[in-house]
This record gives structure tokens, C-alpha cells and sequence, in this order.
């Protein structure tokens, strides 16, 4: 078993934009005005958590970390590709600290840069090496994965959309919607390395469960940094979620427990984007803070955690080689970035 500190390493070697590297060799051409927006976005680095759970995936079941960088690679660069087109649909000025690509190149090299990466992220499951080292099972399964994710994350990026203009979600559909945008990319990170070191069924199956519940705890982090961090720790611009009318948990479990005129003054704010930012912001802030809000959302994402870790109990492996997974899910809860 490889310790996390040499996995990450590994990540961030093989992420290194190195002229030579096979990596890069897909995004130094021409034209520069698609491949430039890609090298910008994959260069920014960010946490690189996608590819690390390839590769913890893959270790759990003692297999080669090599061969598991294919995969790994390709969820890297299909979460890329979402930002992209993400940060065009949220209107985020900002990510990783630095400009967002559609901000700093424009929306239609976004649009078209990310198109192109959403293709090669399955370039990486196919490449020749790695189709050599697999069965032509675990390829199509590989493959399989990361194509059902990828659909299941348009549809919770078009349910995100959706939902910015209703005022009757649920907190059930909200869970199903970052399911669906969020958590399903972590899970099928896990599952690309497990199948990769020939994991039998039920295993993969608990590996993605506990990456589910992992993924569900991380966006409702997300949500609680864009509403509490600060540009300086988190790279991005906070309170756009509020300022977007964004149907995070903070806002439906404070629209539960409001009283009449706090409730009034949610929908409210909620039902327009023509309010100051600032003065929005802070006002929605107080409510939140008034209704202890914070503070439920952390319980919510403890909720998760425990289920993750039921997951990854039922996995017929040693506990010892569990170690990473559980410290990697304790840092995940009190990350601040
Ligand atoms: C951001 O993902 C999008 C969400 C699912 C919340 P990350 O927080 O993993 O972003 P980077 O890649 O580290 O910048
Ligand atoms: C991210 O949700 C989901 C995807 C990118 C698929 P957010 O919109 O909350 O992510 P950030 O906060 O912009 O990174
Ligand atoms: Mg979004
Ligand atoms: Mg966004
Ligand atoms: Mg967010």
C-alpha cells in the first residue's frame, strides 16, 4: 500500500506540464486558440481530488498505479471540461484565483475548448498503452463509467438550472440534484481505479456508494465555503450562489425553519436578480446565521460521512488498506478550499 502523500505526488507529477509528457502532447497544438484555453485550465491545478481517488481506487485493490493514471486522466480532464462550461452557465468571474476561461478567452472558446476536452477525457481510456494492459472487458466497463457519469452530470447541471427558477424545490430533489452534478464524478473516479486492479463486483459497487456519500458531503461543503469563505482561501468569487438564486441546502433548510417574515424576505430576495449583491448577500447571510444554519448543514454532511464509511466497512479488505480512504474523507470534511 502506497502512502497518500506519494499518490498525491504521483498526481501532480504526471499532471506536470512538461513538454514531453504524454499528458500534455494531447493540448500543446494548434490551433492555439482551442488547445490555449485547455492548457490554461489543466495548468491552474486545483486539488486534483478526481484523479487522487483514481488512484486510491485502484490501490485498495493492490493494483498498478500506472496503468490506473489512463483512467485517472481522463476524470481529470472531463471535471475540467464541466468548469468550462460551468462557470459560463453560473457567470463565475473567477476560479482557482484566476479569471475563469470564459472570462479571460471568451464564451464561445469556452464553449468549444470544453467540447474538446469532454472528447479527450476518453481519448485517455483509449489509448494504446492502456488498452494493451486491460481487458477488453475492463475497457468498455472504464469507458461505461465515465460516459454514465458524464450524462448524469448534464442532468444535474440542467436540474441546478432549474431549479434557480422554481420556488417549490425539495430538499430530496436538492440532494438528488448535487448527486447527480457532484457526487456521481467522485464515485466513478473509484470505480475507473477498482475495475482497473480487477475489484470484484460488490466491492466496486460499496467503493461507489462510498463515493457517492463522500461527493454528496463535498458539495454541501461547497455550498457552505460559497456562502462563508473568502476569495483569498477558496479561488472563487463567494456569495455568487446567493446572488444566483441557487437552491443550495442553506437556502431550503432556512426556508424550513423561518419564521413568517424571514420566510417572506427569502422568497423574496430569491425571486429576482435585480437586488443589490452586497446588500443581498448580507441579508440572506443574517437569516442563515440567525437559523443556526451552518451549523445543520455540517450535521447534514456528518450524516454522509458515517454512510460513506458504512460503504466502505461492507468491503471485503483489510481495514490497514482502508487507511487512506478514511483519512482522505476526514480532510474532504474540513477542507477550506
Ligand atoms: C469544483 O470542484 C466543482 C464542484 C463539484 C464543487 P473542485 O472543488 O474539486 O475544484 P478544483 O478542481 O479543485 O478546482
Ligand atoms: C459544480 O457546482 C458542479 C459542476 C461543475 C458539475 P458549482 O457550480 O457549485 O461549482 P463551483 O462552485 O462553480 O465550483
Ligand atoms: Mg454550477
Ligand atoms: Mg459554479
Ligand atoms: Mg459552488
Amino acid at each position: 500500500m502506497h502512502s497518500l502523500d506519494f499518490l498525491q505526488e504521483k498526481i501532480n507529477t504526471s499532471f506536470d506540464l512538461r513538454e514531453d509528457s504524454y499528458f500534455n502532447r494531447a493540448f500543446l497544438r494548434e490551433p492555439n486558440e482551442l488547445y490555449e484555453p485547455i492548457a490554461y485550465a489543466m495548468s491552474q491545478g486545483g486539488k486534483r481530488i478526481r484523479p487522487l481517488l483514481t488512484l486510491m481506487g485502484a490501490d485498495l485493490f493492490q493494483g498498478d498505479l500506472d496503468k490506473a493514471l489512463y483512467p485517472a486522466h481522463g476524470v481529470e480532464i472531463l471535471h475540467n471540461f464541466t468548469l468550462l462550461h460551468d462557470d459560463i452557465m453560473d457567470l463565475s468571474p473567477l476560479r482557482r484565483g484566476e479569471e475563469t476561461v470564459y472570462k479571460k478567452f471568451g464564451t464561445n472558446a469556452a464553449i468549444l475548448s470544453g467540447d474538446t476536452m469532454f472528447a479527450l477525457a476518453f481519448k485517455y481510456i483509449l489509448e494504446e498503452e492502456f488498452v494493451s494492459m486491460s481487458s477488453p472487458l475492463e475497457v468498455i466497463s472504464i469507458m461505461n463509467t465515465l460516459n454514465t457519469a458524464s450524462i448524469e452530470i448534464c442532468q444535474g447541471q440542467a436540474m441546478d438550472m432549474a431549479f434557480e427558477k422554481r420556488e417549490d424545490v425539495s430538499i430530496e430533489e436538492y440532494i438528488e440534484m448535487i448527486r447527480l452534478k457532484t457526487a456521481v464524478l467522485l464515485a466513478a473516479a473509484l470505480k475507473m481505479g477498482a475495475i482497473s486492479s480487477g475489484a470484484k463486483k460488490e466491492d466496486i459497487d460499496n467503493l461507489y456508494s462510498f463515493g457517492e456519500n463522500i461527493g454528496l458531503a463535498f458539495q454541501l461543503q461547497d455550498d457552505i465555503l460559497d456562502c462563508w469563505s473568502n476569495l483569498e482561501d477558496f479561488g472563487k468569487v463567494t456569495g455568487t450562489d446567493i446572488a444566483d438564486n441557487k437552491k443550495t441546502f442553506l437556502y431550503l433548510k432556512a426556508l424550513e425553519r423561518a419564521n413568517p417574515s424571514q420566510k417572506e424576505e427569502l422568497l423574496n430576495y430569491f425571486s429576482s436578480h435585480s437586488f443589490d449583491r452586497m446588500e443581498k448577500e448580507m441579508a440572506v447571510k443574517k437569516i442563515y446565521e440567525d437559523l443556526n444554519i451552518r451549523s445543520i448543514a455540517k450535521e447534514k454532511m456528518q450524516e454522509y460521512h458515517d454512510n460513506a464509511m458504512k460503504s466502505l466497512e461492507k468491503i471485503e479488505i483489510d481495514i490497514l488498506r482502508k487507511a487512506n480512504l478514511i483519512k482522505f474523507a476526514e480532510m474532504l470534511m474540513v477542507r477550506n478550499k
